[in-house]
């Protein structure tokens, strides 16, 4: 039988993969996935998950609770991916500092285990097929069952993982995945969101393919008019192939021109093995990847097999060459770059980790717009669309996992990313760790970098390792890592540590570290607000400036990163509780710019600039001095108050300008020259009353299904000018194809909810007992006995006889206030519902759905009766139903609201694909309303 079966397959897997749409196809399934915490200890809570007789590790197909296939779970939360739970709940001084006090993960056993469950249907085409599901990255400890079967466990919350489910695939009919995500434990010490954060794939193959991220390309060699590029590509063999196959590689340019081909004819491998085979392919006159014109070619490796195309793996890349040297630095295609860079935690306001795509061109753009040209994803590897971001947008990156090791867990670390990054022209360098106090200066430290090292050189010689290194910067790792990553002058003598090793290339993996609070310009402790001027954070450490210039004298060092480039949840140092989001960024966490990124564009960009800080509206300080400050890259600036020259001042090279202005309201204005032309004038002027709300979208037309609109609120006085102080109450309302998904206004200390989304109580019905009715009295409550009710389920006559069933279940809210519905699970054949007495009617769309009028319902102790029966069992060994089913309580949020912080608030609008246009209002009391339409294009 078993052979019957294999030569069947066979002529399915060689005749079948014509007949298939397409040869690969990659399927995002983020769409209708059902939610419901679990709990972390009570299994009750965890609706009874890993308690039946034998586990789902005892027989294959035994995934009880919800990981069962056909487990209930239609009164559980319907959303969509990405989804990060943590950021829904509201904040609590006992939640964790580093995560930013949101009332989940550790510590919240109720609020760590989240349960998602996703039907789909898998059509019998498929059959012969390798059917494999993919997560780009689950926050945390991951089970994932499929029909019931167990596939596996990943305890990190960054490495994305795949399952081959195609044994267990129902063909032609519904396929369930369930995942439980455990973040019960931080891996970090920053905010780091839970549950399935990143997108979900389902990807269909033949079983002969390219392996996943098995494709390698990098530039070996680069002249003027030609690059050689090496090729190496893994092909498996998931089935019993056997001879020869041809494997071709075609590349094409940045405008889709085939520029290269070349074929090669090799045995297959052996059944579940991989060949790997390698190639050197020429392309004349490549347009090169660099920072301004970040060109991308493809390449499509196809597999050919008696005459059919088993595969098409398509690999995006780009040509170009980069080095660090020990004197000059970091070159990218030959040419020197100072590295300006920042690092970056993955998350935003309002949306926390589950980052649209959008977002993540949004924050590079940002960060473009500063000048800066590198982004280090400290401390943990990046969720891929961060750097297709990069690539297309033209971003060096610093790649890093997330601790150091040299056991399996850590080194597959390292392949995992590496493999998955290692065509990423944007990616310049692979960083194995970060400020590992118990190891970085001592001889652990110096044998474990070496063995991460060489594992990483082993899967990729094109880029080097570093370490960010935050003490002993002469000894342990640093003594042995390829290139000095440099924490913090303020940690140790740089120039000393050169000295002794010139041969090491060196940059400043972290550097800044200052506090500032958008649009604050007087520190105030008691409020946990820091003025944005330049500071260093302690005496010891260096202010943005300091940094910066530190690291432009000094052309050996390759350049910096700064800490950090946006605000982030969690680390508020130097403050704590109620202060939950950092202090760090040059931006904060909705991309509002503090003074320091015009500081950074002076000196990072080519672009002119004058900004002056603070604002001008000091009401009630009237003749006092205020420290004004201009950034700017010209030569000279004049101010000038109300018209009153306050001199003309030289700007030095990487520095600033300061003046000391009694305030009087009115305008203060700068003139920049260049060479003693006047190029650049900038203003600012003291404001007047509140007049209106403005709202501008980042832009105004949504071009795909999930596209975003990033909308900045703020409120302008009669002459059409931004109010700097502005703190109003905004209350949003939308209406068309899109829906809000968060808001934000970067205030550290606001404990504003980032996301209004309707409360769902899952309520069980308690106390279960039955009494045994004649089928005549079938629908009828009367009949039934007060002292005759048993605990239910314990004879065996369930099966064979009608019985009446009676249960409580318990409302917190006034049942007005809330939407209640019962999804009854049947307890045996022609059932009919009692609520408080009253008979109740299935609703139209399912038969075991009861949508319960508020009149029926009780605040506080309801009573169920449910009379039903015999229950038939389908095979002998079948278990009996002795649930009843699930209530459902929702309760509807108040619209979505924000106050402004120093005048801006951020509210994020994703479009749902209708085509219909999206027209978001907002309003505020004693204030004009604002108004923004978003046009949709065809989609
Ligand atoms: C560094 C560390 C960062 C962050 C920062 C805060 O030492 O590497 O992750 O914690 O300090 O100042």
């Amino acid at each position: 039988m078993k052979r019957i079966y294999s030569v069947f397959a066979l002529l399915i897997m060689v005749c079948g993969f014509s007949q298939q749409g397409s040869i690969r196809e990659k399927i995002l399934i983020d769409d209708d996935w059902k939610f419901a915490f679990g709990h972390q200890y009570d299994v009750e809570k965890d609706f009874g998950h890993g308690t039946s007789y034998f586990s789902y590790l005892a027989k294959a197909g035994y995934g009880d609770g919800p990981a069962a296939a056909d487990y209930d779970d239609r009164a559980w939360r319907s959303l969509d991916l990405p989804h990060d739970w943590a950021v829904e709940q509201l904040f609590d001084e006992k939640a964790s500092f580093s995560h930013g006090f949101k009332a989940a993960g550790k510590g919240f056993p109720e609020k760590n285990i989240g349960w998602y469950r996703k039907t789909m249907l898998i059509p019998q085409s498929d059959i012969g097929r390798k059917i494999v599901i993919k997560f780009d990255g689950v926050f945390r400890n991951s089970k994932v069952f499929f029909n019931g079967y167990y596939l596996g466990n990943q305890e990190s919350g960054y490495n994305g993982f795949e399952y081959d489910v195609s044994a267990y695939v129902n063909y032609g009919q519904k396929n369930t995945i369930a995942v439980r995500v455990d973040a019960s434990m931080e891996e970090g010490w920053y905010y780091e969101g839970a549950g399935i954060y990143r997108h979900v794939y389902l990807e269909k193959t033949e079983a002969l393919k390219v392996k996943s991220d098995g494709v390698f390309v990098y530039t070996e060699e680069l002249e003027q008019d030609k690059a050689v590029l090496n090729i190496s590509a893994e092909i498996e063999n998931k089935e019993r192939y056997t001879g020869k196959m041809k494997v071709f590689h075609t590349v094409l340019d940045p405008s889709g021109k085939e520029v290269a081909f070349l074929s090669e004819e090799i045995p297959v491998p052996e059944f579940y093995g991989v060949k790997k085979v390698s190639a050197k392919i020429k392309v004349d006159r490549p347009l090169l990847w660099d920072l301004e014109t970040p060109n991308l070619y493809r390449l499509i490796t196809e597999i050919k097999y008696k005459d059919h195309t088993l595969d098409q793996y398509t690999t995006t890349f780009g040509i170009r060459t980069i080095r660090f040297d020990a004197d000059k630095g970091f070159f990218l295609n030959g040419k020197p770059v100072k590295i300006k860079g920042t690092n970056n935690h993955q998350e935003h306001a309002g949306v926390g980790t589950a980052i649209p795509d959008e977002l993540q061109y949004f924050r590079i753009k940002k960060l473009k717009e500063m000048g800066s040209n590198a982004y280090r994803t400290s401390h943990h590897p990046p969720t891929p669309e961060l750097l297709e971001a990069c690539d297309k947008l033209g971003m060096l990156v610093i790649d890093e996992v997330r601790l150091m090791g040299i056991n399996d867990f850590h080194l597959d670390q390292i392949s995992y990313l590496i493999e998955r990054d290692r065509n990423h022209p944007s990616v310049i360098c692979w960083s194995v760790g970060n400020e590992e106090w118990m190891i970085e200066g001592n001889d652990k430290g110096e044998k474990i970098t070496e063995v991460m090292q060489h594992y990483a050189q082993k899967l990729d010689l094109t880029r080097p390792v570093t370490v960010g290194i935050s003490s002993g910067f002469k000894s342990g790792i640093s003594s042995v890592v390829e290139i000095m990553g440099y924490n913090y002058l303020g940690n140790g003598d740089i120039d000393a540590h050169r000295k002794e090793f010139k041969h090491q290339p060196g940059m400043g993996t972290e550097e800044g570290s200052t506090f500032a609070t958008r649009g604050v310009y007087i520190t105030d402790d008691h409020k946990h607000y820091k003025a944005a001027y330049d500071q260093k954070p302690r005496p010891t450490f260096y202010s943005i400036e300091e940094g910066w210039k530190f690291y432009s004298d000094r052309p050996y060092l390759a350049g910096m990163f700064i800490w950090t480039g946006f605000d982030y949840r969690g680390e508020p140092t130097p403050y704590g509780w109620p202060s939950v989001s950092s202090y760090f960024g040059m931006m904060d966490t909705c991309g509002f710019p503090k003074d320091n990124v015009y500081y950074l564009k002076s000196w990072w960009s080519s672009e002119p600039v004058l900004h002056i800080l603070p604002h001008w509206n000091w009401e009630g300080r009237e003749g006092k001095e205020i420290d004004v400050w201009v950034y700017s890259n010209v030569d000279e600036v004049e101010l000038f108050l109300n018209k009153k020259s306050f001199g003309k001042k030289e700007m030095e090279t990487n520095g600033h300008l300061e003046w000391k202005v009694p305030y009087q309201k009115g305008t203060l204005e700068a003139i920049g020259y260049r060479n003693g032309k006047r190029i650049l004038y900038e203003i600012q002027k003291t404001t007047k009353q509140p007049e209106r709300i403005k709202m501008t979208s980042h832009k105004d037309v949504l071009t795909t299904v999930k596209d975003l609109a990033i909308i900045s609120v703020e409120v302008i006085d009669k002459d059409g000018l931004h109010i700097p102080t502005a703190d109003h109450p905004i209350k949003f309302s939308l209406k068309g194809g899109g829906k809000i998904i968060g808001v934000g206004n970067g205030d550290p200390t606001s404990l504003e909810k980032d996301k209004f989304i309707d409360e769902l109580k899952l309520i069980k019905i308690t106390d279960l007992k039955e009494q045994k009715v004649s089928k005549d009295s079938f629908k009828n409550l009367s009949d039934l006995q007060d002292n005759n009710w048993t605990e239910a389920f314990k004879t065996k006559e369930n099966e064979t006889s009608t019985f009446a069933y009676k249960g409580n279940f318990n409302l917190d809210e006034e049942p007005s206030s809330v939407q209640v519905v019962y999804y009854y699970k049947e307890l045996g054949t022609d059932s009919a519902i009692f609520i408080n007495g009253d008979q109740v009617r299935p609703s139209g769309e399912d038969v075991q759905k009861y949508n319960l009028d508020s009149s029926l319902l009780n605040r506080g102790e309801n009573t169920i009766h449910i009379i039903a029966g015999p229950q038939v069992k389908k095979r002998p060994w079948d278990e009996l139903n002795k649930d009843p089913g699930l209530i459902q309580s929702t309760k509807k949020q108040e619209p979505w609201k924000r106050k402004l912080f120093n005048g801006y608030a951020q509210i994020i609008i994703q479009n749902d694909g209708t085509g219909e246009d999206i027209v978001l209002e907002a309003s505020s009391p004693g204030i004009k309303p604002g108004k923004v339409v978003l046009k949709k294009n065809d989609l």
